[in-house]
C-alpha cells in the first residue's frame, strides 16, 4: 500500500451472463461487453497507481460451461489479446498469465506467449490475466515445483517460509491488498488463496460489465476507510 492507493487488486469479474440475460441478450454479449469494461476499467485501476491488477478471466471449472460458451470465451482471448497487444505496450501495461497451460489450445498458447514476450519490458504496471487458473491447483503446483527444485538441489527447506512462497507461484507477485467480486456474490471461488490472505475484501452488486470508474472508487474508498496498518490486522 502507497497513499491509500493498494499495490496489488484482483477483480473476480463475475455476472456477465446475469447482466446480458437480464437484457434479453446471449450470454456471450455479456462476455463481450466484460471485455470491452476491463479495457476502460483496468487502465484506470493501473493509472491511479496501482502496479498490479489481476483479474479472474477464465477458471479451470469454467470449462464445464456449454461448449458454445467455452469457445466463444476462447475465441475471445484470441482476438483480443491479438487487438489489446499494442494497446498494452502503447501503455506500458506488462501482461503475465497465471493458470495451466494444459488444455488450452495451441492457438491460445500462442498469443498469450505473444503478448507476454511483447510486453516484457514494460515498466508502468502489470496485468496478471489468470486463465485455466484455479487456486488450488496453483499450490499444488507450486509445492510440485519446489519439490522438483530441492530434488535437483537447488533450494534448501530453510529457503521456503511464508514470504518466500509467493516467489514459487505461477508468478512472483506480491500480496494482494483488495479483492474484489462483482454481481453479488460472496464467496472466493478458488481465487487466489494464498495471495489474499490478508487482502480486503469488497463485494459489490454491480455484474461487470458495468463495473465502471466510479465503481472501481467505491471500492478505493471503502478500502480506504479501514484500518489496513499492516500487522494490526495481520
Ligand atoms: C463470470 O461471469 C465471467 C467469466 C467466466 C468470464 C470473464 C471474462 C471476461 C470479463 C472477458 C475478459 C476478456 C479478456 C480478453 C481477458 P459469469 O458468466 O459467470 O456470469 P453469471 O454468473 O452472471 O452467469
Amino acid at each position: 500500500m502507497n497513499n491509500g492507493i493498494p499495490t496489488h487488486v484482483a477483480i473476480i469479474m463475475d455476472g456477465n451472463g446475469r447482466w446480458a440475460t437480464r437484457q434479453g441478450k446471449k450470454r456471450t454479449e455479456g462476455h463481450y461487453a466484460g471485455y470491452k469494461r476491463l479495457k476502460k476499467t483496468a487502465l484506470y485501476i493501473l493509472d491511479k497507481g496501482v502496479k498490479y491488477l489481476s483479474v479472474f478471466a477464465f477458471s479451470t471449472e469454467n470449462f464445464a460451461r456449454s461448449k458454445e460458451e467455452v469457445g466463444y470465451l476462447m475465441d475471445l482471448f484470441v482476438k483480443a489479446f491479438h487487438k489489446e497487444t499494442s494497446f498494452f505496450v502503447d501503455h506500458n501495461i506488462k501482461v503475465l498469465f497465471s493458470g495451466r497451460r494444459e488444455p488450452l489450445s495451441d492457438e491460445v498458447l500462442k498469443i498469450m506467449d505473444k503478448v507476454v514476450s511483447d510486453t516484457k519490458d514494460c515498466t508502468g504496471g502489470v496485468f496478471n490475466v489468470c486463465l485455466n487458473y484455479g487456486a488450488q491447483a496453483e499450490i499444488v503446483d507450486t509445492t510440485k515445483k519446489i519439490a522438483e527444485l530441492y530434488k535437483a538441489g537447488r533450494i534448501e527447506l530453510d529457503d521456503i517460509n511464508t514470504d518466500s512462497y509467493y516467489h514459487y507461484l505461477y508468478n512472483d507477485l506480491p500480496p494482494v491488498d483488495l479483492m474484489i467480486r462483482t454481481s453479488g456474490e460472496i464467496r472466493i471461488s478458488n481465487f487466489m488463496l494464498y495471495s489474499i490472505s490478508y487482502a480486503e475484501l469488497y463485494f459489490t452488486s454491480t455484474c461487470f460489465p458495468d463495473f465502471d470508474e466510479k465503481e472501481f472508487d467505491k471500492a478505493l474508498e471503502d478500502y480506504q476507510k479501514r484500518n489496513i496498518t499492516k500487522g494490526t490486522v495481520k
